[in-house]
């Protein structure tokens, strides 16, 4: 399974701070966002990543991330010239995805809670359509809104509805099949101009090819559009790091515990950053001795 983030886009919502600066790079506490959605990936055992971002930010990106070597991983990067839409991602990973499974992630998308990993475990495994996730909001007017019925088969989707059919989002995480590709060419401009993700799900409803994931309350799905949802995920990621001592989105932590680097390679990461509370962190979890807990990926 090939993984692509997001990480595009104006950034106009939270002007002045993203004139200069990628949205996707600003911190959400400690750590940039993309760590976030970067995270959801390697949760979800993908290793070959495409992410995708406006030309002038791509060399920031590499900056902090390199070819993704030092966590086990491979990153490509691709400029997307101007915001034409969530859809047109498919278009520009054409090559990238090949024959193989996709999972998309926007980059601004910041996921955290109990049995995330088997929702995404969940998705993975039904192969050959599309699997996206639905979660309760009280603005569905401002995502894609998914309507099912009692056996969770999807009705309608529907972009930023007026009236939503149901108070049901659905988050920017997608699991496709490659078919994906020749159907982001299908897509046509929506009256917003742009290439919809919600037209690509409705092609596979269409087909009867989609199927929807709910996410239970116990899983905060998290909000990053305006200053207050900055400060608000912001907030939310110090009280469970600081009240259980284990952190959300430490890369170098899944690379390892996913079998990806071992504890040397770990130890130089943590070195590296050992002025910060991040860098203390990393160091500490080869001294607890709990490399029992790692998962082989
Ligand atoms: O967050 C989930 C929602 O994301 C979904 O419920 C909606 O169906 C989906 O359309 C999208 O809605 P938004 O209006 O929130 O999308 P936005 O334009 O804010 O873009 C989401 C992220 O993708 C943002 O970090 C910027 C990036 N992006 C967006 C576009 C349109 C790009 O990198 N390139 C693009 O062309």
């Amino acid at each position: 399974m090939k993984g692509i983030i997001l990480a595009g886009g104006t950034g106009s919502r939270l002007y002045p701070s993203t004139i200069s600066v990628s949205k996707q790079l600003i911190p959400i506490y400690d750590k940039p966002m993309i760590y976030y959605p970067l995270s959801v990936l390697l949760i979800a055992g993908i290793k070959d990543i495409l992410l995708i971002t406006n030309a002038e930010c791509v060399e920031q990106y590499k900056k902090l991330l390199g070819d993704g070597s030092s966590i086990g991983i491979k990153i490509e990067y691709q400029a997307q010239e101007r915001p034409r839409g969530i859809a047109e991602a498919f278009i520009l990973g054409e090559e990238f995805i090949g024959d193989d499974e996709v999972c998309l992630i926007l980059g601004d998308n910041i996921f955290y809670g109990q049995g995330f990993q088997d929702c995404i475990d969940l998705a993975i495994g039904k192969k050959g359509k599309a699997r996206i996730f639905g979660y309760p909001v009280n603005n569905p007017k401002s995502f894609g809104v998914v309507e099912f019925d009692d056996n969770n088969k999807v009705l309608s989707i529907e972009e930023k509805p007026d009236n939503p059919k149901s108070n049901y989002a659905v988050p920017g995480l997608y699991f496709y099949d490659s078919s994906v590709i020749e159907k982001a060419k299908l897509v046509k401009p929506s009256t917003r101009g742009e290439l919809e993700i919600s037209t690509i799900n409705d092609m596979y409803l269409q087909e009867g090819k989609l199927d929807i994931v709910l996410l239970g309350r116990g899983l905060a799905w998290l909000d990053t559009g305006t200053p207050r949802g900055l400060l608000q995920a912001s907030d939310f990621v110090s009280i469970v790091q600081e009240r259980q001592g284990l952190y959300i989105a430490c890369i170098e932590e899944i690379a390892w515990r996913n079998g990806w680097i071992n504890n040397e390679q770990l130890e130089k990461i943590g070195k590296k950053l050992e002025k910060t509370d991040y860098g203390q962190y990393i160091l500490r979890l080869l001294s607890y001795g709990d490399k029992k807990k790692r998962r082989n990926k």
